[in-house]
């Protein structure tokens, strides 16, 4: 059977109170109309044609660069989802086969429950199908109507009556239609309430000219909710991570409360890691086996080893850690640096851009920035690179086995050649030739006795 599906996303979002439309609110950092896309691609479907209003250039342009293969259909008023629809199907030509329509407002719907409505649509040979759910509140949604087990039609919230709303029963906005039942979308008439045309009256105008309507509850509520508002949003984001942090229990990592363990969809995490309270894992991370993540850290699109220690309060982004090292607490990695393994980066370190070696030792309070640091450094505490002179950056290079002593400061560009010490407080400004000691400070002078003659003369 032939498949196209229809994603409607025209809506005004007004619940949401936003200036940017209701489906580019991000769940995590990936908005709420990316997550059904990348599920219908994968089903497969001739099209995909998303529904969107005349006005949302925002919208169009930013699924134009991220899923170039998508039909664009534009709904010029909101006059409702049959409405919408209709604005969806122009872009149909002479399709025959399945219509899959779902609302862009409904991210978490899964690949297996539309396959699972797909079949049912074809092993009951029904002209209309959709997902139904049961909702412990089911305010706001379409209420399914049955009679003798049969659905007869879905009221919407406004035009239940006391009786209806109590039917837990809802319409998750989800359906599979027969291209040949569409022209009975000419039969809806405007919601005298909302003036709006409901999609809904489709299915009581279907049962009511004898074509075949079921309602399939197959899926739970968590995976149906539908974002309206931003107590919505929150909600979802809260089932998304918990989801999320149970999968990665179930795949071997240890998460010490999955309250606060807020993954991102496509982070990665390898066997035995363990990840404390209140972690952030964001973007394209990936983390190896065996490491521990503290608590109050955020990781973004990095990538660590295995065996790798982050303490507490730490910011990483776009890095990368190599086996065996340990950072923080309090350690601020930025991006393009690469930290080779076992190494050590303390407290109150940031590095910036910058690639160290294996076995480099940065414990204590520095800024290392725009350099090339060797295996077996050790960076002594307050090292800062001064890599900045007000319009350009320069590069610190160290060698192999250097020893900085602590509180230097190292003028970009220069150079410390393989085997350097660094005295402790030196400002470095020439290249170090390897092999040899630099100091940069004046001598200490001692004036013995200064502070006893000093009391005498009070
Ligand atoms: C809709 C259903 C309701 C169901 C719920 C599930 C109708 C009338 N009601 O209600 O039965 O329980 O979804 O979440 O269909 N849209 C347009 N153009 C419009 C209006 C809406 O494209 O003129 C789009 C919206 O962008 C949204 C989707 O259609 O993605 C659903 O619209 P929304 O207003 O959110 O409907 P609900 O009140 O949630
Ligand atoms: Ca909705």
């Amino acid at each position: 059977m032939r498949l196209t599906a229809i994603i409607l996303a025209a809506g005004l979002g007004i619940r949401m109170k936003s200036s940017i439309p209701k489906v580019l609110h991000k769940i995590y950092d990936k908005p709420i109309i990316h997550y059904i896309i990348e599920t219908l691609h994968q089903l497969q479907p001739e099209k995909i044609i998303i529904v969107i209003n005349e006005d949302s250039h925002i919208l169009r342009n930013s699924l134009e660069n991220t899923f170039p293969s998508l039909t664009f259909a534009i709904q010029q008023d909101q006059k409702g989802t049959a409405d919408a629809l209709k604005a969806g199907i122009s872009q149909l030509k002479d399709f025959q086969g399945i219509v899959l329509v779902v609302n862009g407002d409904t991210p978490f719907i899964s690949l297996q429950t539309l396959r699972n409505l797909l079949d049912l649509n074809k092993s009951n040979s029904e002209d209309i199908s959709f997902v139904s759910f049961i909702a412990k509140n089911p305010e706001g949604y379409g209420r399914v109507i049955r009679r003798d087990g049969r659905v007869i039609k879905i009221v919407e919230e406004k035009n239940a009556t006391k009786k209806q709303k109590e039917i837990q029963e809802v319409n998750s906005g989800i359906y599979a239609i027969k291209s040949s039942l569409l022209e009975l979308l000419n039969y809806i008439k405007i919601d005298p309430k909302k003036g709006e045309y409901f999609l809904t009256d489709l299915v009581e105008i279907a049962a009511s000219k004898g074509y075949r309507v079921g309602a399939h509850n197959i899926a739970n509520e968590e995976e149906l909710i539908g974002i309206n508002t931003r107590e919505d949003l929150h909600l979802a984001l809260h089932y998304l991570k918990k989801r999320i942090a149970k999968t990665w229990l179930s795949n071997g990592v240890t998460i010490l409360d999955i309250n606060t363990a807020f993954i991102h969809p496509d982070v990665q995490i390898g066997r035995d890691t363990v990840i404390y309270p209140n972690v952030f894992l964001e973007g394209r991370t990936i983390i190896g086996q065996d490491c521990k993540i503290y608590s109050n850290t955020r990781i973004l699109n990095s990538v660590l080893g295995n065996n790798v220690f982050i303490k507490d309060c730490c910011v990483i982004e776009s890095a990368q850690i190599m086996d065996g090292t340990i950072i923080g607490p309090f350690a601020h990695i930025r991006p393009d640096s690469i930290i080779g393994p076992m190494s050590k980066v303390g407290n109150f370190v940031e590095i910036k851009k910058s690639v160290l070696g294996r076995g480099v030792k940065a414990s204590h309070l520095s800024y290392l920035g725009d350099s090339e640091i060797g295996n077996n450094v050790n960076i002594g505490a307050g090292t800062i690179t001064c890599n900045y002179d007000g319009r350009s950056k320069y590069k610190t290079t160290i060698e192999d086995d250097v020893f900085v002593g602590s509180d230097t400061q190292l003028v970009a560009p220069v150079r410390v050649g393989r085997g350097a010490y660094i005295g402790s407080g030196s400002t470095i400004t020439k290249d170090v030739p390897a092999g040899s000691l630099a100091v940069s400070r004046a001598k200490q002078k001692n004036i013995e006795g200064w502070v006893y003659r000093k009391r005498k003369q009070k």
